[in-house]
């Protein structure tokens, strides 16, 4: 099937609508699923790319409680940031709609009700845990507690983020309302399911024999998932913010989120297509390909598939659904929670102009097969050395040398010769792997091949030399310079998909009106004569100042949450009072202090202490770099601990500090001056 088809539907996960999309978003899913439906496009194939913002769920109803607004409140800002954003990087949407319209509700409603009249679905009554303050059920993330698999805090009632493993609510460990913090109690509800199980043996030859062409951890999960036995799987919820669920008492009752968001691919394409949307879902010899993000896997490949199987109607299931795993930032996982990414809409304000620099970077550190690492400094490092240095070098090279001996116009090109023939040749191979890359959904060594065109050309240009041939040979130099153009019309097709604005600004350079994947490996794509436009840089150097500027935007943020999560330690336990009052504690004023060589956290102090002087050592050099400062300030110590030799000094004593959130240590002193020796009581 997949070679021999009629039409490509892609779909790319649909956002929820509460917060704005980030890098990890783009590197998953919305920058392959683009670059993939350009490519189709430019091979002139009939697709239709989906998106959409997935405006339900509980995430969203927590953020408006939280802000005291209304759930469309949110959805209606965050659809509005996502939606202009994904435009200013190029995300080239046939349709991006949203799940709270009618066109939606509606559909997704008689989904429902068709499932339901043909008895697709069994009704149970379970016990739920509930809010009696909040007066409701406590679906999904509304409750919070431990995971029952790896005892982490903080799981949520549908998945533990730290291990993975999806849950139900009541499986969690001392669970808490996430609107009151109060205990729930279990309270008796009636809800939908869909008995997966039914679909089990359908699921394991579909996937498991006809899909062995899948990515592995695709095909990897939704073995473990079959191998442990499909489940009923609840698909409505007690919550007010939904698709209703369209039978009779089921006041208060709102369609699952994971149910409906997946019909919003169908309603997408009924909003864009009233007309003809059937046939990209129903026609056997339409292809359906779904993007998503490794969390989505069990949703895309299992549930929804089970969901159209059940509904029946010559719906068609995926033909693929490439995955990837997950991209973390500087080391550390993204999180929206703990605001730990790089925001969209705000690298679009911070580095305008540079769309495609973000795109070239997520495509090139793809985390196709496992997680990978975004850092500023790798992206500065492929900014300069690579879209620069070799791409950039290489179109602006040819094309000043062609207006410097030529005026701009294209020179006829004469007899070929081995270096020009063996340039060719290895474009034409490199552009068959790239075709092969692409087709494949290896968007990252497509990229990578890519490139080796511009590596190609740049070394063409080294071997031929055309600027030292043009003093004696100007009709040799004219071969070389008109294959360095066609070299570049090459690489203006080959790179639409993955840096869409750069190849619009090299096809208005080169005067191409039309790019067509079929122009690739052709060497007359501009003709002699043509008249190439003054040539600007493609791409410009990214300086360290901007770099930093969006560390530091970082560094901020993890001193941030770490104020935020800081907690003091819990209290030691109870001390009797006489074996305190043996401590003796006083103050002393500090007559020296000073660095103790060859220690680098020691100050020796030499205190007056109102009897005698005496020698304390403390541990606090790293905190006090000044230490001649401290010279007649009062710290308080006790006195009476047996002395210590620390680095052949005996010190008497300890002084005391206060031990702040970040570890740093305050010495403590009192607040008016008192006479050496008094006692702290
Ligand atoms: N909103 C989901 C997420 O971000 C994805 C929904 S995909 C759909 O994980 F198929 F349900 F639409
Ligand atoms: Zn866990």
């Amino acid at each position: 099937m997949s070679n021999n088809y009629k039409r490509t539907l892609i779909t790319s996960a649909l956002p929820y609508a509460n917060g704005p999309v980030h890098i990890g978003h783009l590197a998953g899913v919305y920058v392959p699923a683009d670059i993939y439906a350009r490519f189709l496009r430019l091979r002139g194939e009939d697709v239709v790319f989906i998106g959409g913002s997935d405006e339900h769920g509980v995430p969203i109803t927590i953020k408006a409680r939280a802000e005291g607004v209304t759930p469309q409140d949110i959805v209606d800002r965050y659809h509005g940031i996502i939606k202009d954003s994904f435009k200013e990087l190029g995300i080239s949407f046939d349709i991006y709609s949203r799940t709270t319209s009618d066109i939606h509700r509606e559909t997704a409603s008689e989904f429902f009700k068709k499932l339901y009249d043909e008895g697709k679905f069994v009704e149970k009554t379970s016990m739920q845990l509930y809010d009696a303050e909040a007066n409701q059920f406590l679906a999904d993330r509304y409750v919070t507690g431990e995971c029952p698999h790896c005892h982490a805090e903080g799981a949520y009632g549908d998945q533990c983020e730290k291990c993975g493993t999806s849950l139900n609510a009541t499986d969690l460990i001392n669970p808490r309302s996430a609107i009151t913090g109060n205990v729930p109690v279990l309270k008796e509800t009636r809800h939908w399911y869909l008995p997966l199980n039914d679909y089990q043996e359908f699921l394991e030859k579909w996937i498991l024999e006809d899909h062995k062409e899948w990515r592995s951890n695709v095909y990897g999960q939704c073995k473990s998932w079959l191998d442990l036995g499909l489940q009923p799987r609840a698909v409505s919820r007690d919550l007010n913010w939904g698709v209703p669920v369209p039978v009779e008492g089921a006041e208060g009752k709102v369609l699952y989120v994971w149910f409906d968001a997946p019909i919003g691919y169908i309603s997408n394409t009924k909003e864009l297509l009233p007309d003809s949307w059937e046939k990209y879902w129903k026609d056997p010899e339409s292809r359906i390909v779904h993007f998503i993000g490794k969390d989505n896997i069990v949703f895309h490949c299992i549930v929804f598939p089970a969901m159209l199987k059940a509904y029946g109607d010559n719906y068609q299931l995926p033909d693929n659904v490439p995955s990837n795993e997950f991209l973390n930032l500087e080391g550390d996982k993204i999180s929206t929670s703990r605001n730990w990414a790089v925001w969209l809409h705000e690298y679009l304000r911070d580095l305008p102009g540079k769309q495609d620099v973000l795109r070239y970077v997520l495509t090139a550190n793809a985390p196709e097969t496992r997680d990978n690492d975004f850092t500023w400094k790798d992206f500065q490092a492929r900014n300069n050395s690579e879209l620069v240095a070799i791409l950039g070098n290489f179109v602006n090279r040819a094309l000043v040398l062609t207006h410097k001996y030529f005026q701009g116009i294209v020179p006829a090109a004469g007899e070929m010769q081995p270096s020009d023939l063996s340039a060719i040749a290895e474009i034409r191979e490199t552009v068959g792997k790239i075709t092969e890359n692409l087709e494949t959904f290896h968007f990252r060594e497509a990229l990578k091949e890519a490139m080796n065109i511009a590596r190609i050309g740049n070394r063409y240009l080294q071997e031929t030399e055309p600027w030292k041939v043009a003093k004696e040979d100007l009709g040799r130099t004219a071969t070389i310079l008109n294959v360095s153009i066609q070299i570049c019309a090459n690489i203006c097709v080959a790179f639409e998909p993955f840096m869409p604005f750069m190849s619009a600004g090299l096809a208005e350079m080169l005067g191409l009106t039309e790019l067509k994947w079929s122009m690739l490996g052709k060497f007359d794509l501009i003709s002699e004569g043509a008249k190439i436009k003054e040539p600007h840089l493609l791409f410009e150097k990214i300086e360290d100042d901007v770099i930093e500027a969006q560390v530091n935007k970082l560094l901020k943020t993890k001193e941030e949450n770490r104020l935020k999560s800081w907690k003091p330690v819990p209290q030691s336990p109870d001390v009797d009072f006489d074996t305190f009052m043996k401590a003796d504690l006083r103050v002393g004023t500090v007559l020296e202090c000073e660095r103790v060589p060859k220690a680098d956290k020691l100050l020796r102090f030499l205190i007056d202490d109102g009897m005698e002087k005496r020698t304390i050592l403390s541990g606090i050099a790293k905190f006090y770099t000044e230490p001649e400062k401290l010279v007649g300030k009062q710290v308080c110590f006790i006195a009476n601990l047996p002395p210590k030799k620390l680095r052949g000094i005996e010190s008497c004593g300890m002084i005391l500090s206060a031990e702040s959130s970040d570890g740093s240590l305050s010495l403590i002193t009192p607040m008016h001056e008192v006479a050496p020796g008094s006692q702290i009581k």
